[in-house]
């Protein structure tokens, strides 16, 4: 069984990942509504894989006998994007805030000598070093490319090229 604070944070993390996949779905809409649809396509895996890291969230808590509490989602993240490059480093902004909240959860876990919970959020640990490296790299390579229209041209094309968790490339 959770203590009631793990379960609280346990709970907030769901609305977080949530609320992440919200924030990538308009980063979604803004690269379709400018024509990117290779980095239309790589956002949407990066939705769907936040869903995903909410679901393993939400099935621990239902493991542990917990109730989970959905709380509700915020669009105050969400902006009128101006390039991809601007989406990208927000991107890479939002993953270095979620990790501070995997880091606080941990915490929260060693705090309540809840080890399950400590175990399990290693995932999300590791999770993160990945989550932040994939959104910098591109951000930085952004950042070369500058208004290069070949540049971009390409980007958009090697970023579509990225395969959803069921194997299957999206954006065909
Ligand atoms: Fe669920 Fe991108 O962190």
């Amino acid at each position: 069984m959770m203590s009631g604070r793990v379960l609280k944070a346990f709970n907030e993390q769901i609305k977080e990942e949530l609320e992440s996949a919200y924030l990538y779905l308009s980063m979604v809409s803004y690269f379709h509504s400018v024509g990117f649809d290779g980095m239309a396509s790589w956002m949407r895996v990066q939705t769907e894989e936040e869903v995903g890291h909410a679901m393993k969230l939400f099935d621990f808590i239902s493991e542990r006998g917990g109730k989970v509490e959905l709380l509700p989602i915020s669009t105050e993240r969400h902006k009128r994007w101006s390039s991809p490059l601007e989406v990208f480093q927000a991107a890479y902004a939002h993953e270095q805030f979620i990790t501070g909240k995997i880091n606080e959860l941990v915490k929260i876990a060693r705090d309540e000598n809840d080890n399950a919970a400590e175990i399990f959020l290693q995932w999300f640990v590791t999770e993160q070093v990945e989550e932040e490296a994939n959104t910098s790299r591109v951000a930085q390579a952004l950042e070369r490319i500058g208004d290069s229209g070949h540049g971009l041209f390409m980007m958009d094309q090697k970023l579509g090229e990225r395969a959803s968790a069921s194997g299957s490339a999206e954006g065909e």
